[in-house]
C-alpha cells in the first residue's frame, strides 16, 4: 500500500484513534509524532534540564531512543503534554525532531509499504504532499470529556474543569506559536467529530483514502 496519510488535529479530537483504524484497515506503518515531543519533555525534566533551554533540550531530542517511550503512563500524562507543548515551540527542537518524521516518512511511505502520522503539522511541514490530509477536530468541552473518561478509565481521578482548562492552555500555545503551529493544511479534509462516532469519523475517512488509492 504505497499511501502517505497525514492527521493533524488538537488534542482530544480523536486522531489517535482514526490512526489506529486506518493502519489496521490498511495495514500502514505508524508514527505518533506526539510520542517524539512527550518522550523528549520526559527525559529533559527526568535530567532537570529547563523548558527554555534550546541547545540541551534539542541535544536531548536527538538523543532519543527505544527506551526513551516507556514508561507509556509518564509519558502520556496530562503534565508531560504540557512540557511537551512548551518546548515543541522551540524552533532547534522542532528542527532536532522534524528529520526523525520525514524519515519515516519518506522510508516507509510511497517507496515503502505507505504510513499514517498523526500530530500538529504533519500536512503543512513535515509530509506536503502527503496523499491523504485529515484535519480532526472537536469542540473544547468535548475534547476534554472525552479526556476525562479516558483518565477515568486508566483509574486516575480528574476533574473536568481543570482538564478543560489545561487543554485549552494546550491548544492556544500549539496554535499561536511562530513555528509550525498547528493550522489545517489547506488541502485537508476536515472533520468535526463533537457529534460523530467514532466508526462515522473512520467510515468518512476510509472513503478518502480509497478515493486517494484509486487514483495512486
Ligand atoms: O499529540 P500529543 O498530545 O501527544 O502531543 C503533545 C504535544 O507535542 C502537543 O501539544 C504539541 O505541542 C507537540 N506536537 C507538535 N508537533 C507534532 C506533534 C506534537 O508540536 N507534530
Amino acid at each position: 500500500m504505497s499511501i502517505i496519510v497525514a492527521i493533524d488535529g488538537p488534542s482530544g479530537a480523536g486522531k489517535g484513534r482514526l490512526a489506529q483504524a486506518l493502519c489496521d484497515k490498511y495495514d500502514l506503518a505508524f508514527l505518533d509524532t506526539g510520542l517524539l515531543f512527550r518522550a523528549t519533555a520526559l527525559k529533559a525534566t527526568l535530567k532537570g534540564v529547563a523548558v527554555d533551554d534550546d541547545k540541551a533540550l534539542a541535544d536531548v531530542a536527538k538523543s532519543l531512543c527505544d527506551e526513551d517511550f516507556e514508561p507509556i503512563n509518564e509519558l502520556r500524562s496530562e503534565i508531560n503534554g504540557q512540557v511537551a507543548s512548551k518546548i515543541a515551540v522551540l524552533p532547534k527542537v522542532r528542527a532536532a525532531l522534524v528529520s526523525y518524521m520525514k524519515k519515516f516518512a519518506k522510508t516507509n511511505g510511497n517507496k515503502g509499504d505507505g504510513a499514517i502520522l498523526d500530530g500538529r503539522d504533519i500536512g503543512t511541514i513535515i509530509c506536503p504532499e502527503a496523499d491523504v490530509k485529515f484535519f480532526i477536530t472537536a469542540t473544547p468541552e468535548e475534547r476534554a470529556k472525552r479526556r476525562v473518561n479516558e483518565l477515568q478509565n486508566r483509574g486516575i481521578p480528574v476533574i473536568f474543569e481543570e482538564v478543560l482548562q489545561e487543554m485549552t492552555r494546550r491548544d492556544r500555545r500549539d496554535r499561536e506559536r511562530k513555528d509550525s503551529p498547528l493550522v489545517a493544511a489547506s488541502d485537508a479534509i476536515v472533520v468535526d467529530t463533537s457529534k460523530m462516532s467514532i466508526a462515522d469519523v473512520v467510515d468518512k475517512a476510509v472513503k478518502a483514502v480509497d478515493k486517494a488509492l484509486a487514483c495512486a
